[in-house]
């Protein structure tokens, strides 16, 4: 049921500090990060020289989000690839090459026949799920469930914010095989995971906030969305909401990149929301953000600002202000994408659209 809400969305939404609670517990054990199922040996796991994360959609989003931990953590190059396109291609795969594949459903077939690609040019591959004993799963080396538990709106929220954390969790496993954290370290970076339920609970206070704002600019013909760092694929995950619920023209760009052609798109009254990193965390970025909205509010635009609580600099470049807990950097996304999916469900339900069942789209895309 939908436990009293008006769609089931928001109920997920409103889950989304138990999904990640759930994805967190019992990973880490006796001081290491362990993983549900590994049929890899730990010296191949420390003989990883590359990694892969191949996911579609949402799933794809969160694995840009986890190139930044990973490469951070694991001083490992990550690239993310869009598991229609990677197949296609002729990447380059040997034994030291872990594949990431992500998917909520576990039988997407575009990422299913990426985790076959990639087997057969005999590199590892290390699933991401939220279906226990899916096709996915089984035919890979090694597996992390997320448990956001079953997602009823076909718009991902709850299973999008696990797939973050359970990625994390493979960073982290990554950093501890190869030795690149400490395991002093290891254990703090996983405790500060796991106060993020408490941060997303504290954001969930921004609901009705959103949702009149929602409201109030759902009939805009086209919304933008910014940031930067982790806050550039946040940006996009917020854009795919919009355009898949309220069926709105909403596009995701790197703020630096605004200056080569985004800003051309700039007018009178166009909602762009802007996700700011934190003002100590990414001081420099976050300065350059500020320029970024100043500019956009001089030529019309109407600011939406994603912001640290306490940030007073963008204050005065904000039409419209919505306050996020602080939190570490590489973990913002976990608290930033919220008010982002409240923003698109409320104004699809404005527009008169079914949340969770928008048109021409399957929860689970099993053909290609
Ligand atoms: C967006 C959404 C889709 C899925 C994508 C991958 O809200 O739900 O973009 O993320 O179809 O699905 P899974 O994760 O099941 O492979």
């Amino acid at each position: 049921e939908k436990g009293g809400h008006e769609y089931f969305m928001l109920k997920e939404i409103e889950e989304q500090p138990e999904a990640l609670a759930n994805t967190l517990r019992g990973h880490f054990d006796g001081g290491r990060i362990i993983l549900d199922e590994q049929r890899i040996s730990d010296q191949d796991l420390r003989d990883v020289d590359k990694v892969f994360v191949v996911a579609c959609g949402s799933a794809y989003h969160s694995g840009l989000v986890a190139k930044y931990a990973i490469e951070h953590w694991c001083r490992l190059p990550v690239e993310v690839e869009l598991a229609s396109e990677f197949r296609y291609r002729d990447p380059v795969l040997d034994r030291a090459t872990l594949v990431v594949a992500v998917s909520q459903s576990g039988e997407t077939a575009d990422t299913l026949e990426a985790v076959r690609h990639a087997r057969e040019q005999k590199a590892r591959v290390l699933a991401v799920c939220n279906t226990n004993g899916a096709q996915i799963p089984r035919e890979s080396d090694a597996v992390l469930y997320t448990h956001a538990g079953p997602e009823i709106g076909v718009a991902s929220t709850k299973a999008f914010l696990a797939q973050i954390a359970a990625n994390y969790l493979v960073g982290l496993a990554l950093a501890q095989a190869r030795g690149t954290k400490y395991p002093d370290e290891v254990a703090r970076e996983f405790a500060e995971l796991e106060a993020m339920p408490a941060a997303v609970q504290k954001v969930l206070s921004t609901v009705d906030q959103v949702r009149d704002l929602g409201r109030r600019i759902a009939d805009s013909k086209a919304v933008l969305f910014l940031g930067r760092h982790v806050g550039f694929p946040v940006a996009l995950e917020g854009a795919l909401k919009l355009k898949e619920l309220a069926y709105m023209h909403a596009e995701g760009f790197a703020a630096g990149e605004l200056k080569h052609g985004p800003i051309a798109l700039i007018e009178d009254g166009l909602p762009v929301v802007v996700v700011m990193p934190s003002p100590k965390g990414r001081a420099v970025l976050h300065s350059k953000l500020v320029s970024n909205i100043s500019e956009i509010q001089a030529r019309g635009a109407r600011t939406i600002v994603i912001a640290e609580e306490g940030d007073e600099t963008v204050r005065p470049f904000a039409d419209e202000l919505i306050e996020i807990p602080a939190v570490p950097t590489l973990l913002q996304p976990l608290v930033s994408t919220v008010p982002l999916q409240v923003l698109a469900a409320e104004i699809a339900r404005t527009r008169g659209y079914d949340v969770d069942k928008p048109r021409n789209l399957a929860k689970s895309v099993t053909v290609e």
